[in-house]
């Protein structure tokens, strides 16, 4: 099927270099020239496993392109697929001008019948919104005759294994109440959908609904942790004994209940805030939800609030090894993580960060630039030289078994704030290292 992607971004490359892999023929289309240019010079702009691998041998094949000609771009699909994104406004709630653009750019070049597919996570009503623009561009041109039809399709890879979540998705969410558009998604997505039935076909707004509910669960059961994690501390309880005996229960499960400092990532934070807003916007308070966020928000500066308190308050001068960058393992985006959060307080307080991640440390130059008060170092062992304290604040596979006679002779005081809860704090007092983890031990 030929099929047209708005925005190359991690939902947009992603999705499009799986659905060639499959034989689709995949035209992407992004504002973003340079992005362009050099994925058409063969360079990958996100680490993602497997992508790039995915990308270059799809592109070679020639069943994906990479343009900034959107008109050329709308021509060529029967499926336009909008996968731009949908950032938080100035109040919290999801800005949608980049979904709206692009909707307008599909009125202003179709010229064959359309079916638009919104990936984007976007508020309940946005898909009546992108109808809505088109149809005001197309009357604008005269060619009300153009028929289209627009459907949600919300996406939920997982960055850091995104390739794998869109070649073996858990659910493929559709929502539209016609059974042409049905019949068209059902083919797009039947390579995916042999194993057994995955695909949820219900109406257009459940359907917007049902990712940002999706997001909102997830991220309350981070923050219910994170709660039961601190208040565990004050009352003497090891949290990691609490999660593997609550999560014995089917009812409730091993997943996504280990604690640590917080959401991040540019899904969970800002998909909260939105429907939040979404909530007020019909006069309903998310009371739950606000709480979630508060929560959330406070979580992050937990562990400098150790740090602090360890070194008496007087941060000024010293240099901290911080272990990890990214939000969560896997990945090189640092949006909302919680590592910026804990580097800023250390900045702030008068400290120097030596840090590591296996793959955030572009981004993180892209971030910061340069900066006296941050080394990026090539290996996490070059982080730990002379620094004060070793902080960990993502939970890479690298960082579960350094070598701890190294880490406390790399060390000035032989201290380790883990906000990630790596290490055994039996084999670690072993080592004659002091160490200060989430929900275990009150510092
Ligand atoms: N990142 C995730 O893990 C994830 C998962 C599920 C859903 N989502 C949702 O998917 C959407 C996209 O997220 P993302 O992380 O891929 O975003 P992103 O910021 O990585 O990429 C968005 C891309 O859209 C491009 N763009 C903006 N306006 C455009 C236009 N008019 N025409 C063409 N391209 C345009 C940008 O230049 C950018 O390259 C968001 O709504 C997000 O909430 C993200």
């Amino acid at each position: 099927m030929n099929l047209t992607v708005f925005g190359i971004g991690y939902v947009g490359l992603v999705q499009a270099a799986v659905l060639a892999e499959v034989g689709h023929q995949v035209v992407c289309v992004d504002v973003d020239e340079k992005k362009v240019e050099r994925l058409n010079q063969g360079f990958v702009p996100i680490f993602e496993p497997g992508l790039e691998a995915l990308v270059k041998e799809n592109h070679a094949a020639g069943r994906i392109k990479f343009t900034t000609d959107a008109a050329a771009a709308v021509k060529h699909g029967g499926i336009q697929m909008i996968a731009v994104g949908t950032p938080p406004g100035e109040d919290g709630s999801a800005d949608l001008k980049y979904v709206l653009a692009v909707a307008e750019t599909i009125g202003r070049e179709m010229d064959s019948p359309k079916i638009v597919v919104g990936k984007s996570t976007v508020p309940v009503g946005t898909c009546e919104k992108v109808k809505a623009k088109i149809a005001e561009t197309l009357k604008a041109r005269g060619r009300q005759d153009l028929a289209f039809d627009v459907a949600s399709n919300p996406e939920f890879l997982k960055e850091g294994s995104a390739v794998a979540d869109c070649m073996k998705p858990d659910r493929i969410i559709v929502g539209t109440n016609s059974e042409d558009t049905e019949a068209v998604m059902r083919e797009l997505y039947a390579p995916f959908n042999r194993n057994h039935e995955k695909m949820i076909v219900m109406d257009v707004r459940s359907a917007e609904f049902t990712k940002y509910a999706a997001n909102c669960m997830l991220a309350t059961k981070i923050s219910f942790m994170n709660e039961m994690a601190n208040l565990a501390e004050q009352l003497g309880a090891d949290i990691e004994e609490v999660r593997k005996g609550i999560g014995s229960d089917p009812r409730i499960g091993y997943h996504f209940i280990y604690p640590g400092l917080g959401y991040g990532g540019s899904c969970f934070p800002k998909d909260v805030r939105a429907l939040i807003k979404t909530a007020e916007g019909v006069k309903f308070d998310a009371k739950l939800l606000r709480a979630v966020e508060e929560r959330n928000n406070e979580q992050k500066s937990v562990l400098f609030d150790k740090v602090h308190r360890y070194f008496k308050g007087s941060l000024k001068g010293k240099t901290f090894a911080l272990w990890g960058l990214a939000f969560k393992p896997n990945t090189d985006d640092m949006r909302e993580a919680p590592a910026r959060v804990l580097m800023e307080a250390l900045w702030k307080a008068g400290a120097k960060v030596q840090a590591y991640d296996p793959e955030a440390m572009q981004e993180c130059q892209a971030i910061y630039g340069l900066r006296d008060d941050l080394l990026l170092c090539g290996t996490k062992e070059a982080a730990l030289r002379g620094a004060d304290a070793l902080l960990i604040a993502t939970e890479w596979k690298s960082f579960r078994a350094p070598s701890f006679d190294a880490v406390k002779d790399a060390l000035t005081t032989p201290v380790i704030f883990d906000g990630r809860n790596l290490y055994d704090p039996k084999v670690i007092a072993r080592h004659g290292i002091e160490y200060f983890s989430i929900g275990r031990m009150a510092a």
